[in-house]
């Protein structure tokens, strides 16, 4: 296939010629001055629109000032020597403003994708969420911020709260019988990449060819394990079974142990690994490691009280000596030894 690679004006020309069609086209949001209702990456679907006929509120895509092309939100729409003049602002930028002319205007944010989810940011629970965010404006990204503020602050009180033994005694108590486990399957590939930033193959003994370890394009064979409270999704890990006496990872390996923050200190964490161990020894393995920073203290005690114990691996401890020089963080392994059934 043939690239081309067009100039802002060239873009801007192509899609009002497309409009003009009475077509629509879709591209990817990149920056963040329409955050909280646009997200750097969401799929913008654009239709044809008259500049008269943009509401207040609407999102509309429109030349700005050196050809570029922007898509924020009408906050006010005047006529000028009978001209429609639109004032046009970015939701989390509360202090810039543009106007722009009907010639400027190419099309109106009809649709955008986030993921699975469908969005009309001009109807619904978002249309009237940004009708009152426009009204908040500049309180709404200040209250945002606060929001931010809050939560992160929230987070430090429970992350200590976590680190107490009795916290975690008393938690498990409240909470640890409403926890489930089980193998993930394809339905979960979506809400894993979600949480883990990337494509996480989930059929169970799923044959796949590439992971977050360096170890491309080879053949690996994986269980990822999912934790639930209720319905709510609550943490997950990955055993990976890696060819013996081949590259960096020999045998079978936990990976990309997580646990979200709200559920932390209730046993997940235990109880993925106890799964994990299970699984292993189903699948008459004899040994399990894993890696971890040196400093994670809540990972390195959890694995402990698992029974793993620091371990050594030839050609691995050069590589992980060498990520130190680099100046990272010291990774360490850990590894099990499992009692093989008769
Ligand atoms: C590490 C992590 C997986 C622990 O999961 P968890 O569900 O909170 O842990 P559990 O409730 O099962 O606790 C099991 C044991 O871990 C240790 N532990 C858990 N949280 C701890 C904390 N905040 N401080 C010290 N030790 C802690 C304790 O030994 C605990 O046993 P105990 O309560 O009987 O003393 C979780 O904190 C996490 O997801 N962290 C971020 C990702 C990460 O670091 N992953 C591991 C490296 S790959």
């Amino acid at each position: 296939m043939r690239e081309i690679i067009l100039k802002q004006a060239e873009i801007a020309e192509l899609f009002a010629d497309i409009l003009a069609r009475g077509g629509t086209f879709s591209f990817r949001a990149h920056g963040s001055s329409m955050s909280p209702f646009i997200r750097n990456g969401d799929i913008l679907f654009i239709e044809p629109v008259e500049a008269a006929a943009l509401k207040v509120g609407d999102v509309a895509l429109f030349q700005s000032i050196g050809d570029r092309l922007i898509a924020h939100r009408v906050v006010s729409k005047n006529i000028k020597r009978n001209r429609v003049v639109l004032t046009m602002r970015g939701d989390a930028v509360s202090a810039f403003c543009e106007l722009a002319t009907p010639d400027q205007v190419l099309g109106r944010i009809a649709v955008v994708r986030r993921g699975s989810k469908i969005i009309r940011p001009d109807r619904g629970i978002p249309g009237l969420a940004a009708r009152l965010w426009m009204r908040l404006s500049p309180a709404g990204p200040l209250l945002i911020q606060l929001i931010r503020f809050g939560k992160r602050g929230g987070g430090c009180v429970l992350r200590r709260l976590q680190s107490l033994k009795s916290y975690r005694i008393f938690i498990r108590k409240m909470v640890g019988k409403k926890v489930r486990y089980r193998i993930a399957t394809t339905e979960d590939s979506i809400l894993l990449e979600k949480i883990y930033g990337h494509t996480i193959s989930s059929n169970p003994g799923n044959l796949v060819e590439k992971h977050a370890c360096g170890t491309e394009n080879k053949k690996v064979q994986s269980f990822t394990l999912i934790a639930t409270v209720g319905q709510k999704f609550a943490g997950a890990t990955f055993l990976m079974q890696f060819p013996e006496n081949q590259g960096h990872f020999p045998g079978l390996w936990f990976f990309g142990m997580r646990v979200l923050t709200l559920y932390r200190g209730i046993g997940i964490g235990e109880g993925l690994v106890r799964m994990g161990l299970k699984t292993a020894s189903e699948n008459s393995a004899a040994k399990v490691n894993l890696l971890i920073f040196e400093h994670n203290k809540p990972g390195v005690n959890l694995y402990r009280k698992m029974g793993f114990q620091s371990d050594s691996i030839h050609g691995l401890d050069d590589l992980l000596d060498k990520e130190v020089r680099q100046g990272e963080r010291r990774r360490i392994i850990m590894s099990k030894h499992l009692l093989i059934k008769a």
